[in-house]
């Protein structure tokens, strides 16, 4: 290794690391003459081999060039990290950013649950409409033209004579001319009523109306699936009961209470069809039997989550919503 070498090697490592535009070539530069089997370090192992009288002068020299490549290369590494086009590429060590991931409302959740446990007794999902006739909220669900329901103060009208669906119950109709038995619907939506808002009230809020209808289909079938889908929505302890009532579609109707602590909370209202709904759905008389199932949504969310105001799941406030993930 001659003086000319050294000078050769110096000239040719100098150049090559300042060239160097990116991270990596210096990388690369840096094992190609320091590493393991990089030049220099070859130099290094030579030293013991030199003859005696020879070897402080060249163990010098290659001392001095490998601390002038090592800090020629440090000097090229500062540069870069300094201009403002150099990319210094991904930094692991920096945090992250969170992004916004939203959620489902509490409603919408209660509701899909509720759909996937009729889904598994086979009932489909149906959409009904928001804004309908009187009558399919009305007149095919047997009420009577005098019932107060239908009083302008019950139900909002549009200036067309629509109105804004007070139940559920208009999807019996409207499904059963669509198709014919064995049928098993549930119509989870929207119906409004001119309700003055308060903590319990609001003039919109959410229903599920269910229908089964077959040939034979009768009381206890109605009281099973009821009693299977509230212990699958409460868990296997729940309590109900079953408390006559009058719908003017259903006969005989109930409404169907759950133990909430010590008291008893009504949930639900049910029966078996009245004749006269099949009569408006054009079925002929006597061939099919059935039951019918309407139930407010707010109210089970309430409960299940222990809300105190009905307001809260309809001012989209973020800081309650959140809590819902
Ligand atoms: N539509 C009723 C309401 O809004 C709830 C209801 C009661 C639905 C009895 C039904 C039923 O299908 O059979 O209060």
């Amino acid at each position: 290794m001659t003086d000319m070498d050294f000078q050769a090697l110096e000239k040719e490592a100098r150049e090559a690391i300042q060239q160097a535009h990116k991270a990596d070539d210096l990388e690369a530069l840096k094992v190609k003459y320091l590493g393991k089997k990089g030049s220099i370090t070859a130099l290094l192992k030579q030293v013991s081999q030199v003859p005696p009288p020879e070897r402080p002068v060249f163990g010098q020299k290659v001392n001095q060039l490998k601390h002038l490549v090592q800090s020629l290369i440090t000097e090229q590494q500062t540069k870069l990290a300094g201009d403002p086009d150099h990319d210094p590429g991904f930094d692991p060590t920096l945090d992250g950013i969170k992004p916004a991931v939203g959620s489902l409302h509490p409603i919408t959740r209660t509701i899909r649950e509720i759909c996937v446990i009729f889904s598994r007794l086979g009932f489909d999902t149906v959409d009904g409409r928001e804004i309908e006739t009187e009558f399919y909220n009305f007149t095919a669900l047997n009420i009577p033209l005098d019932h107060p329901s239908r009083d302008a103060f019950d139900t909002f009208y549009t200036p067309q004579g629509y109105l804004l669906r007070s139940q559920t119950s208009t999807v019996q109709v409207r499904e059963m001319k669509r198709r014919k038995p064995p049928l098993r619907i549930l119509a989870p939506g929207r119906v409004y009523r001119p309700d003055a808002v308060d903590a319990s009230h609001s003039f919109m809020f959410h229903q599920i109306e269910g229908l089964m209808v077959d040939q034979k289909t009768n009381f206890a079938d109605l009281k099973g699936v009821i009693h299977l889908f509230l212990k699958q929505l409460f868990g296997e302890k729940l309590k109900m009961r079953f408390r006559p009532h009058f719908f003017p579609f259903t006969e005989p109707s109930v409404e169907v209470d759950i133990k909430w602590g010590e008291r008893w909370l009504e949930v639900l209202g049910a029966g078996q069809v009245n004749p006269m709904v099949f009569k408006y759905a054009g079925y002929p008389p006597r061939r099919y039997q059935g039951f019918a199932f309407g139930l407010g949504i707010e109210r089970i969310v309430m409960l299940r989550y222990g809300i105190k105001d009905i307001r809260l799941l309809f001012e989209n406030d973020q800081r309650f919503l959140e809590q819902f993930r």
